[in-house]
C-alpha cells in the first residue's frame, strides 16, 4: 500500500463542516490547513491509495458532491507505508509511560509500550486529549478490578492501563479498521487483558471500575453510548474543547456526575470524575 499526500486548494469560505466531513469518510489522515493566501485556503490530507482509488476519482467525487465549491489540487506525492508510519508514530514518554515506535524497537526495553500503525487509528498523533488521559491515568490509577476505555482508537489507553494491570479492560471502538489496530497493538505488546469490542455503546457493561473516555461532546450528549448513565467509580474523560466547557459541566451535573479535578490542554479540557450514583 502507498499513501498519496496530496495539496488542494479552495476559496476560504468554501473549507466547511460539509467538507471536512467528507474528507473524514472518504478516509483521509491527517487534515491539515497549511496557509491562507488572500481569499484561497491551501489544505493537505493523506490518502492511503489503491488501483481502486485515484486522485482524479476523489477530486471527481469532490466536483459531483459540491458543485458549487472551487477545489483543485495542487500537488501530489506519494510514499511508502513504511516512510508514512515514520512521518506519524513518534516516541513519547507521558507520566510513567513510554511508547515507541514498533519500528523502534531494542532488546530489553521492559516497560515501553510500542505502537504500531495499519489504518492510522487516532492516538498515533500525540493529541492534547490524548496526553490529558494519559497524565490522569498516570497520575490518578495505581490499580483496577476492571476499566473500559470507551472510543478506544488505537488502543493507547488500554495499553497504557494494561501496564498498571492485568485485570480486565474493554476497549470499546466504534472503527472496525481501528479494532484490528488495537488487536495488532495488544498483540506486539504481548498483552492479552484488553478486550476489543467493535461498538458503538457500553450499555453491555452494568458496572466498571474505571472508565476513560476521550471522545467528543457529542457523543457524551448521545444517550444510546451509555456513557454517562453507566456505574462507575472513577472517570477519566476528555475530548471537549474550552469553549464547551459549561455546556459538559452542566451535563457531568445533570448526570449526577461530580468533577474532581479538571485540567486544560491546548484549548481541550480533562476532568477526573466520580459518579455519585454508586454511593
Ligand atoms: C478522540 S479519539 C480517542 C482515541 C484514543 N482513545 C485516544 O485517547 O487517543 C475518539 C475515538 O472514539 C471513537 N468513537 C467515537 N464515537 C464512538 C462511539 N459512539 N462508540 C465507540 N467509539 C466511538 C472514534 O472512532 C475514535 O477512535
Amino acid at each position: 500500500m502507498k499513501i498519496k499526500i496530496i495539496t488542494f486548494k479552495t476559496k476560504l469560505t468554501d473549507f466547511d463542516k460539509k467538507l471536512v466531513s467528507f474528507f473524514i469518510l472518504e478516509n483521509c489522515k491527517n487534515l491539515q490547513i497549511i496557509e491562507i493566501v488572500g481569499e484561497n485556503l491551501i489544505f493537505q490530507s493523506e490518502f492511503p491509495i489503491s488501483p481502486r482509488n485515484s486522485s482524479k476519482e476523489l477530486l471527481d467525487k469532490l466536483t459531483k458532491i459540491f458543485p458549487d465549491k472551487n477545489i483543485e489540487i495542487v500537488s501530489e506525492r506519494d510514499i511508502s507505508l513504511e516512510e508514512w508510519k515514520k512521518m506519524r508514530i513518534k516516541s513519547l514518554t507521558v507520566g510513567k509511560f513510554t511508547f515507541k515506535p514498533i519500528f523502534e524497537k531494542e532488546e530489553r526495553e521492559e516497560n515501553v509500550i510500542y505502537l504500531d500503525t495499519l489504518v492510522g487509528a487516532f492516538g498515533i498523533d500525540n493529541h492534547p486529549t490524548t496526553i490529558l488521559c494519559l497524565e490522569m491515568i498516570s497520575n490518578f490509577v495505581n490499580s483496577f478490578k476492571s476499566a473500559v476505555d470507551f472510543g478506544s482508537g488505537n488502543g493507547i489507553l488500554s495499553l497504557s492501563l494494561a501496564k498498571i494491570s492485568k485485570s480486565p479492560i474493554i476497549a470499546i471502538e466504534v472503527f472496525y479498521n481501528y479494532c484490528l489496530e488495537i488487536k495488532n497493538n495488544c498483540r506486539i505488546n504481548n498483552i492479552d487483558n484488553i478486550f476489543i469490542f467493535n461498538t458503538d455503546c457500553m450499555s453491555f457493561v452494568k458496572e466498571v471500575d474505571i472508565l476513560v473516555a476521550n471522545v467528543p461532546l457529542s457523543v457524551f450528549l448521545d444517550k444510546t453510548s451509555g456513557i454517562l448513565n453507566s456505574k462507575f467509580n472513577l472517570g477519566i474523560f476528555s475530548g471537549v474543547k474550552k469553549q464547551d466547557k459549561q455546556k459538559f459541566v452542566d451535563l457531568l451535573e445533570n448526570n449526577h456526575i461530580a468533577i474532581d479535578q479538571m485540567f486544560e490542554k491546548e484549548g481541550w479540557l480533562g476532568v477526573l470524575v466520580r459518579n455519585n450514583k454508586k454511593k
